[in-house]
């Protein structure tokens, strides 16, 4: 762990125990003081100057690691969001930049940036009485506990000088500043503040995939009401939801200055590198520390599972087409999102069902998703497609195509498969009996992934299910994992095939 300061001048514990029991008494400790110097010769002679009152930091006590109980100055990833959260530019036409306030911070786990902004927000509402009677917030995700556990993470930092506040659990009144906390699916009071003038959502790519636009509509809201400064920081959680959302903006569109800090910026600071090698064995390690919307964990497929699985994959990736056994296809359409489409092929002397096809659509259309599956069927003398039947139309549309009757939308159980390619399936019915097929296939070495097919891979990794029904919320790609269970739906080794 680097030393920042000379071992004189770290602060023994605070001596003289104050009780500051009115605003007027705590905020002459804090008056006018800098929330750290980054000028590391300036500090030092500061520090001294002061005796240790000379920052925020100092006179509250600077972090400390829980690991190793090492106190930590601030480092220099927190001094460019201090700076971009504080630094005022103008457009060339005169106007204000619209990014001004406000900031985006995707991290590594474990920075320190929770820790940080809570700092930050107990120094304004302490250095002085700019923010008197206006509200800071923070919105956390969709917990109540969370809430109350970052309040009380501030009021243990004052408790460090002896300021005991007592307010409700999701609340804070410091110099007249009332801080609340919200968990983000409970925003009606957070919709009906007066002047908001901080607002931080921690953790924001955890929020549900429902209340982002509520939660991004409102906070924005108040930019014209109070001018708030607008801190968003989170760990990445998966594709699509509040974090990579921001970050596909354009520059010229987007209101936040962007901020990307990987597990990189810890080293030798809140981590050691040999910590960062033990955890890049973890699958969680590219989300969790190097800034990959992967998805978390799921609970259906084991990491062992998957790794066999691409092994295999691996292996026979180079087999030539086998035009004398059975392939699947399936296509699970989501139009306003990516169709993907798979094809696999039974492979009887190797004992594996082999993936060897995708092509996904990006918002599509029936019509050229059918046209594409018709085209790529050309190439295979036994192909069946697996359909999810919940689009009628779709499957219909496919059926002309391949010359088929009309599906009148009924019973899916007695479709001969000898007589048709195109195969519509009930998922409401079958879906969860598909996934724990799928899981038997797959945890018992017969399903070979080539590694390319990383989007399938990482639905597989972030596959969350409660007795076999899919979370798809969870599910990263949930469309990819519905196309490999339909795919699978007739492969059966030994018994049926
Ligand atoms: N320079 C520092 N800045 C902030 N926190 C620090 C620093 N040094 C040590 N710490 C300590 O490290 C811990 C960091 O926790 P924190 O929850 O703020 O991290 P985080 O980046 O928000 O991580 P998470 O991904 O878990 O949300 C805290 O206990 C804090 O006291
Ligand atoms: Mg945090």
């Amino acid at each position: 762990m680097i030393q920042f300061y000379p071992r004189a001048l770290r602060r023994k514990k605070q001596e003289t125990k104050n009780v500051y029991s009115s605003s007027d008494s705590y905020t002459t400790l804090f008056k006018d003081k800098p929330f750290w110097i980054w000028d590391k010769a300036q500090h030092v002679t500061a520090f001294d100057a002061t005796n240790g009152n000379c920052c925020f930091n100092h006179i509250v006590g600077l972090p400390e690691s829980e690991k190793t109980g090492i106190k930590n100055p601030m480092f220099d990833y927190e001094q460019i969001i201090f700076e971009n959260i504080f630094k005022f530019q103008t457009l060339p036409n005169g106007k204000e930049d619209p990014k001004n306030r406000h900031v985006w911070v995707k991290k590594a786990t474990g920075l320190g940036i929770t820790e940080f902004i809570l700092r930050l927000m107990l120094w304004l509402c302490t250095r002085n009485d700019d923010f008197k009677n206006c509200q800071m917030c923070v919105v956390v995700g969709p917990k109540e506990e969370i809430a109350i556990g970052l309040v009380k993470r501030m009021k243990r930092i004052l408790e460090q000088v002896n300021i005991y506040v007592e307010n409700r659990a999701t609340t804070l009144i410091l110099n007249d500043v009332e801080i609340q906390a919200f968990p983000s699916n409970h925003l009606a009071s957070y919709r009906g503040l007066t002047a908001p003038r901080f607002i931080f959502l921690d953790e924001g790519d955890f929020f549900k995939k429902n209340d982002i636009q509520d939660v991004r509509d409102t906070t924005e809201r108040y930019i014209t009401k109070s001018k708030p400064y607008i801190v968003i920081v989170s760990t990445p959680n998966k594709p699509d939801l509040l974090f990579q959302m921001i970050e596909k903006e354009p520059e010229n569109v987007c209101i936040y200055n962007r901020l990307f800090f990987n597990y990189e910026w810890g080293i030798d600071k809140m981590f050691t590198r040999e910590e960062i090698e033990i955890q890049k064995a973890s699958p969680s390690f590219d989300r969790e520390y190097d800034l990959k919307y992967a998805g978390k964990i799921g609970n259906v497929f084991s990491e062992l599972q998957i790794k066999e699985a691409i092994r295999l994959g691996e292996l026979y990736k180079d087999l030539p087409l086998n035009q004398y056994t059975h392939h699947f296809g399936a296509c699970d359409p989501g139009w306003a999102k990516t169709t993907p489409v798979y094809i696999g092929e039974l492979l009887k002397p190797q004992q594996v069902f082999r993936i060897n096809y995708y092509e996904g659509f990006e918002k599509s259309t029936p019509e050229v998703v059918a046209t594409h599956i018709f085209n790529v069927s050309r190439r295979y003398i036994n192909l069946k497609w697996f359909i999810d039947g919940s689009d009628r139309g779709f499957v219909n549309t496919l059926k002309r195509i391949f010359d088929e009757p009309d599906w009148d939308g009924g019973n899916t159980d007695d479709i001969d498969l000898n007589n048709v390619k195109i195969i519509p399936v009930n998922f409401t019915k079958e879906h969860k009996q598909l996934l724990e097929h799928a899981f038997l296939l797959l945890a018992s070495g017969k399903v070979a992934i080539p590694a390319k097919y990383d989007r399938l891979l990482t639905a597989l990794r972030t596959a969350q299910a409660t007795e076999w029904n899919l979370d798809k919320e969870e599910t990263v790609n949930d469309d990819d994992l519905d196309d490999f269970r339909l795919m699978l739906r007739k492969v059966y080794f030994g018994k049926k095939a």
